[in-house]
């Protein structure tokens, strides 16, 4: 089993979830994240779940002394690296930004990792390094034409890795390209709690599901997918963390370079989601079609065929699991940017 492992962003949503599979399964973690985008209210919950402290550091990947004296203090063995930032239509209007978190933070963690013969390493990628799909479902072998500043930030991170996995036989990456993340912990005390109105969808509908919002406006109903509407594959987040986990262990006795997909393997559409989360909520989630998404692609789902072979890891959560461990979480949280300030 590895030593002790780094979790960067380990306040966040898909952070925090790992940080319990991860103490549940007997690792020891210490969380590092500059608490941007999360509050470290969450430690209070993580320690309710976990039944254990979890040591927090505060900084940014991009403080390379401050990484340095973290990994050396904790006698780190592993990093899992999911600090950065995720928003799409963000990145589009701030490519620099984008870049300098996500790729010179990368930089910066590396170097660190150098300095203390760290070779373990699982990168938090996105299922956006692949673009438009050649064909679909996505396998690893897809081409990655990302679209987007954020998802080729990601692209470039990856490929950064492959060249110094090519340099360093001794080193063990793991680049997980997630599908879309949904849901919450059973306890309903982490989820996805998103500054003020969140872009994605499942957030989006259990607002207008909660009163928050009056209805949800869907991004085009003229695709060419089963009803039109947009198809993603949607994987719970405790599945998504179990993925983290089962990485390592891979890890454990394989060096290089591997990238895997992190999905379902099934679409749903954006209305199928919608009467999924009415009966999980038994409401009505009112809505309005509007224009298609500037760049929003029609349908894309994953093969995850590489995982289930090399990693023994498939999803077990259903759409139905998603929209209600969703709802649940919602109801305990108001949608508000104080949210996160919450002390
Ligand atoms: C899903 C579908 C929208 C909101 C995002 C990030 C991506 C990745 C996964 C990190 C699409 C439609 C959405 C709404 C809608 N995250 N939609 N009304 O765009 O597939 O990817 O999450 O890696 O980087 O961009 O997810 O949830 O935003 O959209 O109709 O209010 O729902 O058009 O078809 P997306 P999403």
């Amino acid at each position: 089993m590895a030593g002790r492992i780094l979790i960067t962003g380990g306040t966040g949503y898909i952070g925090s979830h790992t940080a319990v599979v991860l103490t549940q399964s007997g690792h020891d973690i210490v969380l590092y994240d500059n608490l941007s985008s999360s509050s470290d209210v969450i430690l209070d919950a993580l320690k309710e779940i976990t039944g254990k402290p979890i040591p927090f550091v505060k900084g940014d990947v991009r403080d390379a002394d401050r990484l340095v004296h973290t990994l050396k203090s904790h006698k780190i063995d592993a990093v899992m690296h999911f600090a950065g930032l995720k928003a799409v239509g963000e990145s589009v209007e701030k490519p620099l930004e984008y870049f300098t978190n996500n790729i010179q933070g990368a930089i910066s963690l590396l170097n660190a990792l150098q300095t203390q013969s760290i070779n373990t390493f699982i990168f938090s990628s996105s299922a956006t390094v692949y673009g438009e799909p050649e064909y679909l479902p996505f396998d690893e072998e897809h081409p990655t034409n990302a679209l987007n500043p954020y998802g080729r930030s990601k692209k470039h991170v990856e490929e950064i890795l492959q060249d110094i996995a090519s340099s360093n036989p001794a080193l063990r990456i793991a680049c997980l390209r997630y599908f879309n993340p949904v849901g919450a912990h059973e306890s309903r005390l982490i989820g996805e709690i998103p500054k003020g109105n969140p872009n994605n969808l499942m957030p989006s509908i259990a607002q207008v599901a909660m009163g928050d919002r009056e209805e949800l406006c869907v991004f085009g109903d003229d695709y060419p997918t089963s009803d039109g509407t947009g198809v993603r594959d949607y994987i719970h987040v405790m599945d998504l963390a179990e993925g983290h986990a089962a990485s390592l262990t891979f890890l454990e006795s394989n060096t290089g370079w591997h990238a895997f997909n992190l999905g379902s393997g099934t679409g749903y559409s954006v209305m199928e989601l919608i009467h999924a989360f009415e009966k999980e909520a038994n409401c009505t989630i009112p809505y309005r079609i509007t224009e298609r998404l500037a760049g929003d692609i029609a349908e894309y789902y994953s093969n995850p065929d590489k995982a289930a072979k090399l990693l023994g890891w498939k999803t077990k959560r259903n759409l139905k699991k998603m929209c209600a461990s969703t709802w649940k979480k919602t109801k305990l949280t108001l949608y508000s940017s104080d949210t996160i300030s919450q002390k």
